[in-house]
């Protein structure tokens, strides 16, 4: 559970934020920031392509190109894990959807796993990362820090900010290197043996946490 324990301050945040509305995590995937929710007794939708929540969850089959809620009307919006994969493209659209389906007061929060790349098995991660997205320039996944921030700043200045030390370990680094190695076209793997020789002599991992909260003024109804 890497997301556990949720900072206090953002425990506070969602559930002020629960009384105005439900609480959807976009892209929650298997539903590990909703179960944090649940521990603090808090319930919440799940939003994914292709959800895979735990029993007992909420869930709900969707696009966050174009997000089935009602206008005003959800209390938070929770991107764990997922802005990477909003492809540049798609992003202020999806950025000004939402905003939109958010409750005056509601806020958006944002949790995302490699802001910096400062050892060598974090650079791993973010090599690997970079060309899961080349295979499939849909993920969005080469965006970088600067694109996030700016991304999410578009929202105002942030309520809530912080750096989390990420406590996930990941259990097979050299499983999307065979993934990609599957993929490749002959005579394109000399990046490949590259980088597999950095994970087994460095091993990869995620970077620290970067977390952001923004809050929709009340009258605010658009971006
Ligand atoms: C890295 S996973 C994060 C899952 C979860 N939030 C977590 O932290 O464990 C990214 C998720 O985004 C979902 N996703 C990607 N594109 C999407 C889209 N256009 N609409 C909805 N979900 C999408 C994927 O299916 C995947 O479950």
């Amino acid at each position: 559970m890497s997301f556990w324990p949720l900072p206090t301050n953002l425990a506070e945040l969602l559930r002020e934020a629960r009384r105005r509305g439900p609480i959807v995590e976009v892209g929650g995937g298997a539903g590990s920031f909703v179960e944090c929710l649940g521990r603090l007794g808090l319930d919440a939708v799940l939003l994914d392509l292709m959800p895979q929540p735990t029993i007992g969850t909420l869930a709900v089959a969707g696009d966050w190109s174009s997000l089935p809620f009602v206008r005003g009307s959800l209390g938070a919006a929770v991107w764990a894990n997922a802005v990477r994969h909003v492809s540049r493209h798609d992003g202020p659209d999806v950025a000004e959807q939402v905003w939109d389906a958010l409750s005056p007061g509601g806020v958006v929060v944002v949790l995302e796993d490699h802001p910096d790349a400062q050892t060598i098995a974090q650079q791993n991660y973010r090599e690997v990362l970079t060309l899961l997205a080349g295979r499939d320039p849909s993920r969005g996944a080469a965006v970088g820090p600067q694109w996030l921030r700016g991304w999410a700043d578009r929202w105002g200045e942030p309520v809530l900010e912080a750096e989390l030390p990420n406590t996930w370990s990941i259990q097979d680094a050299l499983e999307p290197l065979r993934w990609l190695r599957a993929r490749a076209e002959s005579g394109d793997t000399v990046e490949l043996d590259r980088l597999e020789r950095r994970v087994q002599s460095h091993g990869m991992e995620y970077g620290d946490y970067w977390m952001r909260a923004y809050k929709k003024p009340r009258g605010d109804a658009t971006l």
